[in-house]
């Protein structure tokens, strides 16, 4: 158990261990000298700003990251002009990509007025050898770049850059291993998120993720039950089972296991109140884990299950590997068994060759499912993948169209679906206080839609954070409640 590690007794003088995480822990105690020079210099710790974009996958790492730049001595800040400036990428659409080089003209002008700053960059992105090539021809300002694979390396990269006082660059094309046990820190102290499985071996055609997250790794299921164990100890009442496709979780391991034994495993643990989880992919959501997701008291009433196309001949295309028919044959039995469950989804516009009929062969999915919300993406070409060079690459203002479309249907059913359950009491997560209107308190149901209530003084605000309270909805406003706390 290495969480209470002191890191001031590590023998930096000595040699750096090989194993991991001891490994990283001596790079730790190495790169708190450096923390502790600069507070000599300038009598402040160095602070640092991580940046996320993209997935819960990449938000959970970088609550890992935060954790080791805390031990290491930064002081976490949301300031962009921070000591230390980490961009956390994603690179599923290309939009993600050009935000990163607008984000780096904005700092290489920060860099100048404190030299002493640090640009990090790691992720998805990263782990495309066309962009790290980019970055290290015409971006020599930063100063560390690294993957998805070797995010547990941060404190030996960071070590090895103010050593060499130079760009670093350390990507893996592959991974190798899983390290277990490096240092945990959680945005909110009542929930997180748990890796369960790491990877993507579906390869649908339009997307990178498992050329930039490598071929599907789980985690022992032992592992994973003592770290929410720890997790409920230290105060977490909701966990997020995170991958990309936790319905394969388990089928590479020695002794294989399924996701629905995980969840019950998980369900198990005394003191923890609610379980997510994310993502679910279509094809492998078995009937065990729908009697799992039945039969277990702190399984959410929510599955995000992504549909992408309602045609059956662009789902082929997609590689997808289910039809229109089994998708919604998939959620008749979900619901024959879950009836309360919130479905939402994923939906990409404009993939190649997608026609006006398969377009309406979408909203008649969308219609007939009536998802409590949907993230709605346009079709984004990423080189290397198989769809990048399929014919019939859809004009953009018909995409526009679609999407706009798309769009009203979805909130249409959206609200009405909200509305539906105004005046019910409801279980609520308190999470935080509204950041744009401090009377009000912010949670989540257990379908994860978000409801605000007002509720005296701001000082008893502070009481009902991260506890589950009931609360009376009083009033729909389309994706969210207003209402107001019962007990
Ligand atoms: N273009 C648009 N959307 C994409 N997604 C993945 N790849 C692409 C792409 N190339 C969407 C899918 C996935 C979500 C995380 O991102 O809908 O479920
Ligand atoms: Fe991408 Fe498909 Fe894997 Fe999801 S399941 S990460 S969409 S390849």
């Amino acid at each position: 158990m290495h969480y209470d590690i002191d890191l001031d007794k590590i023998d930096v003088l000595s040699v750096a261990p090989e194993s991991e995480p001891e490994r990283q822990y001596y790079f730790m105690a190495k790169c708190r000298q450096y923390t502790r020079r600069f507070f000599e210099k300038k009598g402040r710790f160095p602070t640092a700003c991580i940046q996320t974009l993209g997935c819960q996958m990449n938000a959970k790492d970088s609550e890992k990251m935060a954790a080791v730049l805390s031990c290491i001595g930064y002081e976490e800040t949301d300031s962009k002009e921070a000591d230390l400036v980490l961009y956390n990428t994603c690179t599923v659409r290309e939009n993600a990509n050009l935000k990163i080089y607008g984000r780096l003209g904005y700092l290489k002008k920060k860099k100048k007025e404190n030299p002493d700053m640090k640009i990090v960059l790691c992720g998805c992105m990263m782990q495309e050898a066309d962009e790290r090539e980019k970055i290290r021809k015409e971006y020599p300002f930063v100063d560390i770049v690294f993957g998805t694979h070797n995010i547990y390396k941060l404190a030996e990269l960071l070590y090895e850059q103010i050593q060499a006082e130079a760009q670093i660059i350390d990507v893996w094309e592959e991974a190798r291993g899983i390290v277990e046990d490096l240092p945990g820190r959680r945005k909110y102290p009542f929930k997180t998120g748990v890796n369960i499985m790491f990877g993507c071996n579906n390869f649908c055609s339009y997307c990178i993720v498992p050329y930039v997250r490598g071929r599907e790794r789980s985690r022992e299921p032992d592992d994973i039950v003592d770290e929410v164990k720890r997790l409920v100890e230290d105060g977490v009442l909701e966990v997020m089972l995170l991958g990309q496709n936790v319905n394969s979780y388990g089928k590479n391991l020695n002794h294989p296991v399924s996701f629905a034994s995980l969840l019950r495993r998980v369900d198990a643990v005394k003191g923890l109140k609610r379980i997510r989880f994310m993502t679910s992919h279509p094809k492998d959501l078995s009937d065990e884990l729908i009697d799992a997701m039945h039969e277990c008291q702190k399984v959410c009433a929510h599955l995000h299950l992504p549909l992408q196309s309602g045609s059956s001949r662009i789902l082929e295309k997609m590689n997808r590997r289910y039809s229109k028919e089994d998708y919604l044959g998939l959620v008749d039995r979900i619901r024959d068994r879950l009836p309360d469950i919130s479905l939402t989804t994923d939906i990409i516009v404009g993939f190649p060759g997608e026609t006006e009929e398969d377009f309406e062969e979408t909203l008649d999915v969308v219609r007939r499912v009536r998802f409590d919300s949907a993230y709605t993406f346009i079709y984004s070409k990423r080189f290397g993948t198989p769809a990048a060079d399929m014919e019939g690459q859809v004009p953009e203002e018909v995409v526009k169209r679609r999407f706009d479309r798309l769009l009203g249907v979805i909130k249409e059913i959206s609200k009405e679906i909200t509305d539906s359950r105004v005046g019910q009491t409801v279980d609520v997560l308190f999470e935080e206080i509204n950041e744009q209107d401090a009377s009000l308190l912010t949670g989540r149901l257990s379908n994860n839609a978000v409801v605000h209530c007002k509720g005296g003084n701001s000082s008893c605000h502070a009481f009902y954070i991260g506890k589950i309270v009931s609360v009376k909805l009083l009033e729909s406003r389309g994706f969210y409640y207003m209402g107001e706390i019962v007990s």
